[in-house]
């Protein structure tokens, strides 16, 4: 958002009562024609605001945009979500974290979040496409981990348990964790997490942690082959729900679990993972780029990787590939 038009948004959010453009332009040092440019640039953003000759203006509805500025509100974190991009509208935000990441230094874009309203070509995981219509949270968290390349699988727990726990605390519903990284909500998927890395040998350059949540988004706007296999939150909670405070709450949720791997404290995200898991004890169809097989999923690595017991005794490590619960 530009920072004049915060500026503005700020006076307004302080007072009950309507500001005049004279008052906003002394407090901001600004002409009063630069005053009514950012507050039709707020309008654009989805603020509403009525405006009198007489009184001045008055902020009357909040935006109901994913935007930065009412994120920031009700972030409580370290350095995730510090800095942000926002877009309107972009094919995807992973598309636009590999950019900004070739483009800069990734040191200093460690723990960005880059959101979108809408995005056109969402990707999801074994290169499907990712149905981004505005109303859901289509975010990519940028990061230059210091974690083993052999337990950066781990940063898509964390990001799975922070969801699950971001849903559970705010709306009170029993989400869970499908392995790999689906959160369900009953038997329907409500997020989808997805982890693109950059490396060479073992030299992590930078990983994109893109979470997809169908938060206000109406189901019609899915094919009704999804329909049967997908919720929204605010389908299940029956009402539109904030989406800035449900974010800042997923990105602290996130920030405390990552640091405790990069603390080398794997066992706890093991854990938590398990205690979150839908997979775990079920009846499970594997499908990978190789095979398909039935077992029974009994546990899951410091990997990450699912472990399934086949019919015939034998154990079966499985680190990618699809899992339908039988
Ligand atoms: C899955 O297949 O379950 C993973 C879906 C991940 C979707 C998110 S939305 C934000 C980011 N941008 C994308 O294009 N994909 C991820």
């Amino acid at each position: 958002m530009p920072d004049s038009a915060f500026k503005v948004l700020e006076i307004l959010e302080r007072s009950d009562i309507p500001v005049s453009g004279e008052k906003i332009s002394n407090e901001l040092g600004i002409t009063r024609s630069a005053v009514w440019k950012q507050i039709n640039e707020l309008r654009m953003m989805g603020y509403d605001i009525a405006s009198s000759q007489k009184e001045g203006y008055k902020l009357t509805q909040t935006s109901n945009k994913l935007l930065p500025y009412e994120i920031h509100k009700k972030l409580r974190t370290q350095f995730i979500g510090k800095k942000m991009r926002y877009l309107e509208n972009t094919p995807s935000t992973i598309w636009v974290g590999k950019q900004l990441c070739s483009e800069g230094d990734v040191e200093k874009m460690h723990g960005m979040v880059i959101i979108a309203e809408e995005q056109t070509g969402g990707v999801g995981r074994m290169g499907r496409a990712w149905v981004s219509p505005s109303g859901g949270i289509w975010v990519t968290i940028v990061l230059k981990p210091h974690v083993p390349i052999d337990h950066i699988f781990m940063i898509t727990m964390a990001g799975s348990i922070a969801v699950a726990r971001a849903i559970r605390k705010e709306f009170d519903l029993g989400a869970l964790i499908k392995w790999p990284n689906d959160i369900f909500i009953g038997n329907k998927k409500v997020a989808g997490l997805l982890l693109e890395l950059s490396a060479e040998a073992d030299i992590v350059h930078h990983c994109l942690l893109g979470i997809g949540i169908d938060v206000n988004v109406p189901l019609d706007s899915f094919s009704p082959a999804l329909q049967k296999q997908i919720t929204s939150i605010s389908a299940e909670v029956g009402h539109e729900v904030d989406r800035a405070s449900f974010l800042a709450r997923i990105l602290k949720e996130f920030e405390n679990h990552y640091l405790l791997i990069e603390g080398g404290e794997y066992e706890t995200i093991i854990s938590e993972w398990k205690s979150l898991s839908c997979t775990l004890e079920n009846r499970v169809l594997i499908r990978t780029l190789k095979k398909s097989f039935e077992g029974d999923a009994i546990d899951i690595d410091e990997f990450g990787a699912l472990i399934i017991r086949k019919d015939n005794g034998k154990l079966e490590r499985v680190i990618a590939g699809d899992c339908t619960h039988q």
